[in-house]
């Protein structure tokens, strides 16, 4: 993620904003959503359980005052603020993302401010700050507005309807376990007519059907042990692949002084060209942890990946990208990616310490 700027600003933040309601706007979509589609839900800061249901919705009532990020308190109303907000850190930044979920837009960085609108599932949206209560600043038509940050991500979104053309099981390409062994890479790019079912695994990022249904398995096994398992990215077309990579070569240009040869460079080992990214294919989940929205090597750090390590094979996954094969893989440490190879051999392949392309015999 693109950051500008990082500042900080005090919890004056939350109370210099324009009042907010308690009468929340969590009302359910019509039009061109199926009514029964719910605005997704932001946390409130109390503890108290809200529920989707408009008739049913209740926000906190605290009164009290915030503290700010030096330490200093400001008495507030309780139309300004709930109680147990804390100083909120804000991260000036400058991207468009998409909404993946029906999403209330607010007056303010909490559930309790008035709506404006709402964003529906793929509306692109100018993200103008990151805020440390998981709120973003929005440039909503010209004006300030904030939205909570789970339901946006930097990724466009594909929604459900680009996939209804596909028309029969025979044309896809996956109908054996060997099939889920293809090797994707940066010279094994994916053939034109490859073509897949998805699914969805969580919010609106889709895998490969199969791939989809382990990794949901996966996902709910490790929220059984208590570990929350936060998708960044998934399937992903062709097309967009390509934007990736155009755009990460861009930007090492603008922010980093590189050369095009350079930025080329420095985004081949990070970025797969299009058509060579497992996540074409719908069978590579990126993984992070639920207080992070980009990807990093410290995840190696966390109880998230701790368990992957653990568990992943177990639903058919492994880590693809390991710190002592980027001479043959050709991409750096990738602690967050999981590459769906099927249950019957993931724990061979783990086992034998082995990256796909050796475990393939394929490293030319
Ligand atoms: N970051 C991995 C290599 C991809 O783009 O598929
Ligand atoms: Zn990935």
């Amino acid at each position: 993620m693109k950051r500008l700027v990082a500042a900080t600003v005090a919890a004056m933040l939350l109370i210099s904003l324009v009042g907010c309601s308690n009468e929340a706007n969590d009302e359910v979509v019509s039009g061109d959503i199926t009514t029964e589609a719910i605005v997704a839900e932001e946390p409130v800061s109390s503890e108290e359980e809200v529920t989707t249901a408009p008739e049913e919705t209740e926000i906190a009532e605290d009164t009290g005052s915030v503290e700010n990020s030096v330490g200093d308190t400001e008495e507030t109303s309780d139309e300004e603020t709930t109680s147990d907000a804390m100083g909120v850190e804000l991260t000036e930044v400058e991207l468009t993302m998409y909404a993946t979920d029906p999403l209330n837009v607010r007056e303010g960085p909490d559930a309790e401010y008035e709506a404006l609108g709402q964003l529906m599932v793929g509306d692109a949206v100018t993200v103008t700050g990151e805020l440390s209560n998981g709120w973003y600043r929005i440039d909503y038509n010209g004006t300030v507005a904030y939205v909570y940050g789970e339901y946006l991500r930097e990724e466009e979104v594909i929604t459900e309807d680009e996939y209804t053309d596909v028309e029969s099981d025979d044309e896809y390409y996956f109908q054996t376990e060997e099939d889920y062994l293809i090797l994707v890479n940066k010279t094994h790019l994916l053939p034109d007519d490859y073509k897949i079912e998805t699914d969805y695994v969580q919010g609106s990022y889709e895998m490969e059907k199969t791939a989809a249904y382990y990794c949901k398995l996966m996902i709910e096994a490790a929220a059984a042990d208590g570990i929350n398992l936060k998708v960044l990215s998934a399937y992903r077309t062709v097309a967009y692949q390509q934007k990736l990579f155009d755009r990460n070569v861009q930007s090492r240009m603008d922010d980093d002084g590189m050369t095009y040869e350079e930025a080329y460079a420095d985004t081949a080992i990070n970025i797969a060209p299009p058509g060579g990214s497992e996540h074409n294919a719908g069978l590579a989940v990126d993984i992070i942890t639920e207080n992070d929205w980009d990807t990093y090597t410290g995840f190696e750090d966390t109880e998230e990946f701790a368990w992957l390590q653990e568990h992943a094979a177990e639903y058919g996954f492994i880590m693809r990208y390991a710190s002592d094969k980027v001479d043959i893989t050709g991409f750096i440490y990738e602690p967050w990616h999981y590459r769906f190879v099927g249950v019957k051999y993931a724990a061979d392949i783990q086992a034998s310490g082995l990256c796909l392309e050796e475990y393939l015999g394929v490293t030319e």
